[in-house]
C-alpha cells in the first residue's frame, strides 16, 4: 500500500483556497480597471463591489488563521527567510531540472524549496503591499494628498503586474508540470506519497521520519 506523509493540515488548505478564490477575483475585478479597453465593465461598478468584497476574504483569512497556528506561521516565515548553499545550487539546476528533466544537479531540499521560498517572500511582501495601498485608496480617495494616491495606484499596479506573473508561474508547477505531479494533491488532500517527499523535500523527509516509520 502506499505510504504517504502530510504536507499541509486542513487550516492551511483552507486558507490557501479562500486565497486562490479570492486572489482571483482580485485579480481579474482589478484587471478591468488596468485595461482601459475593459472599463466599461466597471461602470455599473459592480467590478469595484467585488474588488472590495473579495480584498475583505484576502486580509481577513490570515488574520484569522495566523493567531489559530502562530508556531507553524512563525516557522514558514523562517523558512522562507532562511537561505543557503543548497538555495544557491537549486538556482543552478533549476533549469535543467525543470525543461530537461536533469535531476542530478538538483540539491536536496528542505519542506519548502528554493522556487517555493521565493513564491511565499512575493506573496508576503506584495500582499502588504497591497493592502496598504488598497486600503489607501479606499478609505482616503477624498482626503489623501493627490500625489499620494497617484503613487498608491502605481504601487497597487506593480505588485498586480508582478505577483499576477508569478502566479502563472505557481499554477504552472502546481498544476500543469509533469515533475510536480503529486503537488495539486497535496493542497488538495494535504498528503503527498513517501516517495515523492524523499525525491523532492529529501531534507524535510528525514526531518519527519527520523525514527520514525511512514504509517500508509
Ligand atoms: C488585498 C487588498 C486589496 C485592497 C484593499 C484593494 C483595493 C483596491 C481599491 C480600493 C482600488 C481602487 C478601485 C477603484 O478605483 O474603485 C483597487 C484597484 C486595483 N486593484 Fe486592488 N485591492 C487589493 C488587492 C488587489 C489584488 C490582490 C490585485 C491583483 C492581483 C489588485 C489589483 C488591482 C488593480 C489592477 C487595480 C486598478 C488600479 C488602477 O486603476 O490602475 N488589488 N484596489
Ligand atoms: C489558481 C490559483 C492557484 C493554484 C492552482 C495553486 C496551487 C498550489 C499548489 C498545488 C500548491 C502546493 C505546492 C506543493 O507543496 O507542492 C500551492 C502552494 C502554495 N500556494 Fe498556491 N495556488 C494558487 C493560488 C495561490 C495564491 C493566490 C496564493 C497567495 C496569495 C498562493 C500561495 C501559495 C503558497 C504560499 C504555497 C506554499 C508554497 C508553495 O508551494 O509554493 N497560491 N499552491
Amino acid at each position: 500500500m502506499r505510504q504517504e506523509v502530510e504536507r499541509y493540515d486542513k487550516p492551511t488548505r483552507i486558507l490557501h483556497w479562500v486565497h486562490l478564490v479570492a486572489f482571483c477575483l482580485l485579480f481579474l475585478t482589478g484587471l478591468v480597471l488596468f485595461i482601459p479597453q475593459l472599463g466599461f465593465l466597471a461602470q455599473d461598478s459592480w467590478t469595484r463591489f467585488i474588488h472590495r468584497i473579495a480584498a475583505v476574504a484576502f486580509v481577513l483569512a490570515p488574520l484569522i488563521y495566523i493567531p489559530m497556528n502562530w508556531e507553524g506561521t512563525k516557522r514558514g516565515v523562517k523558512k522562507a527567510f532562511s537561505w543557503g548553499a543548497d538555495d544557491i545550487g537549486w538556482l543552478q539546476a533549476a533549469p535543467r531540472y525543470y525543461f530537461l528533466g536533469d535531476e542530478s544537479g538538483m540539491p536536496p531540499q528542505g519542506s519548502m524549496n528554493t522556487g517555493q521560498k521565493m513564491w511565499w517572500l512575493i506573496v508576503l511582501v506584495f500582499g502588504v503591499v497591497f493592502v496598504i495601498t488598497g486600503a489607501i485608496m479606499w478609505f482616503a480617495k477624498t482626503t489623501a494628498p493627490p500625489a499620494l494616491l497617484q503613487w498608491m495606484v502605481f504601487l497597487h499596479d506593480i505588485a498586480f503586474i508582478v505577483t499576477g506573473a508569478m502566479l502563472f508561474v505557481h499554477i504552472y508547477l502546481g498544476v500543469i508540470h509533469p515533475l510536480m505531479k503529486e503537488s495539486w494533491g497535496a493542497i488538495l488532500r494535504g498528503k503527498i506519497s513517501a516517495d515523492y517527499a524523499k525525491a523532492h523535500h529529501a531534507k524535510w523527509y528525514e526531518e519527519i521520519t527520523k525514527g520514525k516509520e511512514v504509517k500508509s
